[in-house]
């Protein structure tokens, strides 16, 4: 089985992000032949400065490899180094109705908040949909906001099938719903748009001083307390074990403990939990050719694959 996501390189990771997409994205490595690259193509679409365009990719690209993205398993490359992508891309247009472009949820959502669209923005999907045919995917994993893409995605190799003979694989999408959301400072879902968010690699002072802020009631330190309503003790329990999180629970109900000790406990562990990656992400920012060679070794790898599916289409269209 095939399977492939692509992240977009967008600024420092929270802990949300980290549950709620980089270690499923990492898991994949057990299910089978997994492919995750870093959609820069994508990112052109929202970020238009080289500079943050180059720190974004280093940055998702360290952070992945410290997180425990085990190269020799999963094929880890940048998607501006498969150009065959765009040739598929154009291939695809030509199968692509403008109306199932306009109809898509957040080419929409951007017209509505007044985003002048160019032809980037609408193309999104159907560069999404090269992204995915051309290493014959079975299964994509995405959040819920991109399950209309894979749809898009799957109506395109239909049509070309079609049109063409067989050529593409259909993928299904995998929507990642069993993922609990990660609460913010302020209980909402952690979102960088929100600004109540722990960033995994953040400096540990500023750290453990944002945990010091996370939102509780006023209950008195004498008072009992109740863990299932408390945004601190939703967090803790991402990183402790059943008989930690009993035992912190026990103490909340028999009161005696106020939330400034549930705090520090959770910035306890917390950084126990990331101290590791935190270690192996500054080895790997100290060796740049490393993360190079990692990248540059995961495109060779896609491109196989690539180049082999790219000529099918070639053939079916009559180009070869
Ligand atoms: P943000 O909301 O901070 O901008 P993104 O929308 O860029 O985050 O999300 C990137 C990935 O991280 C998505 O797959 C998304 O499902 C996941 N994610 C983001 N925030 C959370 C959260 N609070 N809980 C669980 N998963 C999250
Ligand atoms: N559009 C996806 C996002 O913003 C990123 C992405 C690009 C992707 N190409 C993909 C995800 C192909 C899965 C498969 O999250």
């Amino acid at each position: 089985m095939r399977i492939l996501s692509g992240i977009q390189p967008s600024g420092k990771l929270h802990i949300g992000n980290y549950f709620g997409m980089m270690r499923p994205a990492i898991e994949l490595q057990q299910r089978g032949e997994a492919f995750l690259f870093i959609a820069d193509y994508h990112a052109l679409t929202t970020v238009a400065d080289a500079a943050a365009m180059r720190e974004g990719v280093r940055d998702v690209a360290l952070d992945f490899l410290a997180c425990g993205l085990d190269p020799e398993r999963t094929a880890f490359y940048r998607q501006s180094d498969l150009p065959e992508v765009h040739e598929l891309a154009w291939l695809l247009s030509n199968v692509t109705p403008l109306a199932l472009l306009e109809r898509c949820h957040s080419y929409k959502d951007k017209l509505a908040k007044g985003i002048a669209p160019n032809h980037g923005l609408l193309a999104y999907p159907v560069l999404m949909a090269a992204d995915i045919l051309i290493v014959q995917a079975n299964v994509v994993p995405v959040g819920r906001d991109q399950k209309q893409h894979v749809e898009v995605t799957r109506d395109l190799a239909i049509k070309f099938n079609l049109a063409f003979g067989d050529t593409f694989t259909i993928p299904e999408p995998q929507i990642a719903d069993a993922v609990a959301v990660v609460p913010g400072l302020d209980g909402q879902k952690m979102s960088k748009s929100y600004g109540n968010t722990i960033e995994i690699f953040g400096d540990p002072k500023a750290t453990r001083k944002r945990i010091m802020s996370i939102v509780t009631d006023s209950k008195t330190l004498e008072e009992p307390k109740d863990p299932d309503t408390c945004n601190v003790f939703r967090l803790y329990k991402l990183f402790a074990t059943e008989a930690q999180q009993a035992d912190l629970a026990a103490r909340y109900r028999a009161g005696g403990m106020g939330y400034g000790t549930a705090k520090k406990e959770l910035a306890d562990l917390l950084e126990t939990f990331f101290a590791p990656m935190r270690a192996k992400r500054a080895e790997l920012a100290a060796n740049p050719r490393y993360v190079e060679d990692v990248l540059q070794a995961g495109a060779a790898k896609a491109r196989a694959v690539a180049r082999e599916t790219l000529q099918r289409a070639r053939r079916a269209v009559g180009l070869e």
